[in-house]
């Protein structure tokens, strides 16, 4: 299998870190392709008091698995001061970071990205996005405006200069006029961006040809989104999505690997349904249900730590993951916080103003005004925790997997059952062959 997609299904945290983490051992390179430090994945390597917790956000999950080579493509924004402090963090726990490499088309996160992001929100006030504040907006609006910083015009003090000033020309006129905001000082971002060249030098390669070399060669490269479906920016609830392709084709623009190369598409999809940040949610329990779901899955943002807002599954939104991204197999995560529950609730379609909707509504406003059809199946009391195989799950559990399998319309291969780097079912192996087509 040589070129493999994993993407999120919903709007993000579905534990993509950990699914990557899981294929980890058959993998020689993994590729983050979009999104930047907005990204938090948890990993939980070990159990009981020896459990260790890594939360990374803009090295990609691989970085976790020794004889794997993390990437870092040219579609991510990258936070210089982020991606040290992250290295640092690890190599501090003994985590061998030494084969990173970095891409040289990447646009970097400078300081002014950052500001504006903050104050933009700001100036929004109820209109606000939510977004997690770190420049992601505003550093990809650069980019397609084409007056980004790349990563490799770092090595150029001039071409940096020349480019940083230009932009500052314009951004300091918003700043200072529109926000009422001090102006950044070119020298200032010169300096801190400069102060990076040694450390990065060694990183820097083509990656779309060491990429491309490493699949002559056979290697396994897994491409890594950050956020999600939902959260992508043509296919997502705009305007409340991050700025980048989070969906399975922005894998290959943000890493230079061509589609006749990609050879399957993994889906996370967790067993219920979060968001982070503003935008419309139609599972979304606002009552002790969803306090239940708060709690028992720990939903708070590694990013920002903000509480996650959350409701149950909706097919509706895995049939579009399905259909957008060509999934070819599941992990769906966390099944283990259903546990408990006398019935649960499964999203199978929307009510429009009386107009069942078993597809994504293409108006925004119709989406705005979805209300859930439930399908409710019995609940399982049993602790599934330490389930490792798929027979040892309770009937009602598996009757859960079944039934979201169907509606979603590609195979569940891997069930999460708690948050250590075992607590997983592997049902198939996921070795996804071209023109699967539906559940199994
Ligand atoms: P990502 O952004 O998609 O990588 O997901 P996050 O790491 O932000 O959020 C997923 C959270 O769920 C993390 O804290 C994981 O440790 C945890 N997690 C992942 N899989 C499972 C699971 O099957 N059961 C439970 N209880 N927790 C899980
Ligand atoms: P992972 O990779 C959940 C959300 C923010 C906000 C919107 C835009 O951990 O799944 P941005 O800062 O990207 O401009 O914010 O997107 N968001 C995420 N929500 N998980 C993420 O990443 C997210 N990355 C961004 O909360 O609503
Ligand atoms: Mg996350």
């Amino acid at each position: 299998m040589p070129a493999i997609v994993l993407v999120g299904a919903q709007w993000g945290d579905e534990g993509k870190g950990k699914a990557t983490d899981l294929l980890g051992s058959s993998l020689d390179y993994v590729v983050k392709f979009n999104g930047g430090n907005n990204a938090g994945h948890t990993i939980v390597i070990g159990s009981g008091a020896a459990a260790e917790k890594y939360a990374l956000h803009l090295l990609p999950s691989g970085i976790l698995t020794p004889t794997c080579t993390p990437v870092i493509g040219n579609g991510v924004v990258i936070d210089l001061g982020v991606l040290f402090q992250e290295i640092d963090g690890l190599e501090g726990r003994g985590v061998d970071t030494s084969k990173l490499v970095v891409s040289a088309s990447a646009h970097v996160i400078t300081p002014y990205n950052r500001v504006l992001d903050r104050v933009t929100e700001r100036f929004l006030g109820a209109r606000k996005i939510g977004t997690t504040g770190r420049g992601i907006g505003p550093t990809y609006a650069d980019k397609m405006s084409r007056t980004g910083i790349r990563i490799q015009d770092l090595f150029d003090e001039n071409i940096l200069r020349q480019k940083v000033e230009a932009a500052l020309d314009v951004k300091n006129q918003l700043l200072a006029k529109i926000y009422n905001r001090r102006a950044v000082q070119a020298e200032d971002v010169i300096g801190e961006l400069r102060s990076y060249v040694d450390r990065l030098a060694p990183m820097v390669r083509d990656t779309s040809l060491l990429l491309e070399q490493a699949l002559d060669r056979g290697d396994t490269v897994l491409l890594e989104a950050g956020q999600a479906t939902l959260l992508d920016v043509d296919f997502g609830t705009y305007p409340f999505v991050t700025s980048s392709n989070a969906t399975a084709g922005g894998a290959c623009t943000g890493s230079g690997i061509p589609p006749t190369r990609i050879d399957g598409v993994i889906a996370v999809l967790k067993a219920y349904t979060t968001r982070v940040g503003e935008g419309p949610f139609p599972t979304e329990l606002d009552d002790a249900r969803g306090q239940f779901l708060r709690k028992t899955g720990a939903e708070y943002g590694t990013t920002t730590g903000r509480p996650r807002r959350c409701g149950w599954m909706d097919t509706v939104i895995g049939r579009y993951a399905t259909r957008i991204n060509g999934v070819t197999d599941f992990v769906l995560t966390k099944l283990d916080v259903l546990t408990g529950l006398d019935t649960v609730p499964i999203c199978v379609a929307y009510d429009v103003d009386g107009v069942r909707h078993n597809t994504m509504p293409v108006n925004q406003s119709d989406f705005h005004h979805a209300v859930p059809v439930y399908e409710e199946l019995p609940g399982w009391w049993e602790d599934i925790s330490s389930c490792r195989s798929y027979d040892e799950l309770p009937e009602n559990a598996r009757r859960y997997v079944e039934r979201v399998e169907w509606l979603v319309g590609a195979r569940v291969s891997a069930i999460g059952v708690g948050p250590g780097r075992d607590a997983i079912i592997e049902r198939h192996e996921m070795r996804p062959a071209r023109g699967f087509a539906g559940p199994a």
